[in-house]
């Protein structure tokens, strides 16, 4: 549980947020036809030029919308023609028809969030605000709501001094947000668990999501090797997918760890407001230009006039600048690093797609998981070692190192007993090491180094390795 550690502050903290979830126009969801007054005077219309330019932005998020259902149609309809068009149309009203295959998941409606209590913020951004929820089953989800102190609100409150309409406005990017993510479906996206919309019981548009924890780069950049490299693998398999999603190839305009959540040691992204599912049209090669503080690379307008591969390009960029440079080479397993330098050249000069980095990537976790990066340990290691299976030495002597998987103490990942041996060797303090049936998820082992034991009991799924020069020297 990660309660703030002052239940003052937390309480007041919720308090307000409960506020900005609840309390909100019951009517929200006007229409655009309705003739309100708007800001100050009318003008010779009725209409001020301001409410003219926020009657404008919010009819182009509509289009945005519709955009999405119709490209997701069209491309749907080529590998699926038992998809029927109207189904879809339904989204765009905010009610959700539960015969939708695409839907079928997001079983928790206005209903049941109206009874749901809050226990925890989790995060915040310009646009929306994260809140951490107890269904009545005891499960934990997300839910996302709009940050009525955000900076998106407040913007549009200096411009338009209307706040109905800047809440429908600021509402459409959680609206996007919800349909791409019924669209795009995959294990490093969180999942779409609900939502509600349009709803006086619960006020305001609610996305119920599954819950993780906010990326925190420090504190990854203190895990394991294995761990970093899962989280750029993720990354990389949820980028492959978005080139060929069923919306066509997707760029994340705003890629950034932030973005993103952990759940379980795995990446997913969160934030998918900011999505784009067009590539930009072009003349010239010249027209496809992708920026980046520091690096620029032009690619080619295709025959079709569009920066084909633009999007794909820009996300492969992003993940290597935010991602890969700080989490992949540090660290690395020596004999692995010529292929982790090969994908950081390869990324950092987009000279493959993601297709090939993809490849390049499994390359990698083949080579990790089965050990062969180990070929050339010395076979004799263990025999520097006494054996005894079915025990397990129990809370003791313990010392530090660095990465290791419990704070205290010293336990990493190891391909088997030898690679566990070598380890053990190489640390001066290091007497002997234990091997449990616990594994990463790479399904390698996990070993415990000890500098000492007290006593040993059984345990059969655990065997305790003992250094022998140390075990019978003065060291003891
Ligand atoms: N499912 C989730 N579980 C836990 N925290 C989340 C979840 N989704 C978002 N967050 C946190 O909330 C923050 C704001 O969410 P986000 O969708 O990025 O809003 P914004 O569009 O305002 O940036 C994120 O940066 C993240 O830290
Ligand atoms: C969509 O609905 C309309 C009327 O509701 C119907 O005439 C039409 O055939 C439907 N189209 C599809 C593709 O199901
Ligand atoms: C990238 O292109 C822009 C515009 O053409 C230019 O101003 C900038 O200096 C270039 N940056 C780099 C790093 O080449
Ligand atoms: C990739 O390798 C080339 C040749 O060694 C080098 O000049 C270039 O700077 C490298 N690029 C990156 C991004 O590492
Ligand atoms: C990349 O992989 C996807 C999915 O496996 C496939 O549909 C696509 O054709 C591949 N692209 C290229 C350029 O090979
Ligand atoms: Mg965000």
């Amino acid at each position: 549980m990660t309660f703030s550690r002052n239940p003052f502050c937390s309480s007041l903290l919720l308090a307000s947020l409960f506020l900005s979830l609840t309390v909100i126009l019951k009517n929200w969801h006007f229409g655009l036809q309705e003739n309100k007054p708007f800001g100050d005077a009318g003008g010779p219309d009725g209409l001020t030029p301001a409410r003219d330019r926020l009657l404008q932005q919010l009819k182009e998020r509509q289009q945005e919308l519709e955009l999405l259902d119709i490209t997701f149609d069209n491309k749907q309809g080529f590998m699926d023609p038992s998809f029927s068009t109207n189904d879809s149309a339904v989204y765009i009203n905010g009610k959700l028809s539960s015969d939708n295959p695409l839907t079928a998941k997001t079983d928790i409606g206005c209903e049941e969030l109206s009874g749901i209590k809050a226990v925890d913020f989790l995060g915040s951004g310009y646009t929306k605000t994260v809140l951490k929820a107890a269904l009545p089953q005891g499960l934990f989800v997300a839910l996302k709501s709009i940050n009525h102190q955000g900076t998106d609100m407040r913007l549009c409150m200096e411009d338009f001094q209307d706040s109905q309409g800047c809440n429908e406005l600021v509402s459409f990017k959680l609206r996007k947000e919800i349909v791409l993510l019924q669209r795009l479906q995959h294990t490093n996206i969180v999942e779409l668990k609900g939502q509600c919309q349009d709803s006086a019981l619960v006020g305001g548009i609610t996305a119920v999501l599954e819950q993780g924890m906010p990326l925190q780069m420090i504190q990854l950049l203190q895990s394991p090797w294995e761990e970093r490299f899962r989280v750029c693998l993720g990354l990389v398999q949820l980028l492959q997918y978005l080139s060929h999603s069923p919306l066509g190839s997707v760029a994340l305009l705003d890629f950034q760890p932030r973005q993103f959540v952990m759940v379980s040691g795995e990446l997913k992204l969160t934030d998918l407001d900011d999505a784009s599912i067009q590539e930009p049209a072009c003349q010239e090669d010249s027209d496809c230009l992708l920026q980046f503080p520091l690096r620029n690379f032009t690619l080619r307008c295709s025959f079709s006039r569009t920066c084909e591969g633009l999007n794909e390009m820009r996300n492969l960029y992003n993940a290597y600048r935010y991602f890969f440079t700080y989490l992949l080479p540090h660290q690395a397993p020596p004999l692995l690093k010529p292929l982790i330098h090969q994908i950081m050249n390869s990324t950092g000069e987009l000279k493959q797609s993601i297709n090939e980095t993809l490849v390049a990537f499994e390359e990698v976790l083949h080579m990790y998981k089965s050990g062969l990066h180990l070929e050339n340990l010395p076979p004799s290691i263990t025999r520097d070692y006494a054996v005894l299976k079915g025990m397990r030495s129990v809370a003791n002597m313990e010392y530090r190192c660095w990465p290791s998987y419990k704070q205290q103490g010293c336990v990493l990942s190891v391909h088997s007993a030898r690679e566990a041996a070598l380890i053990c060797s190489s640390h001066p303090q290091c007497t002997s090491f234990s091997l449990s049936s616990e594994k990463t998820w790479t399904g390698r082992l996990l070993a415990s180094f000890r500098s000492g034991f007290s006593h040993l009991v059984p345990d059969v799924n655990s065997a305790v390795y003992m250094r022998r020069v140390k075990a019978s020297g003065a060291v003891l």
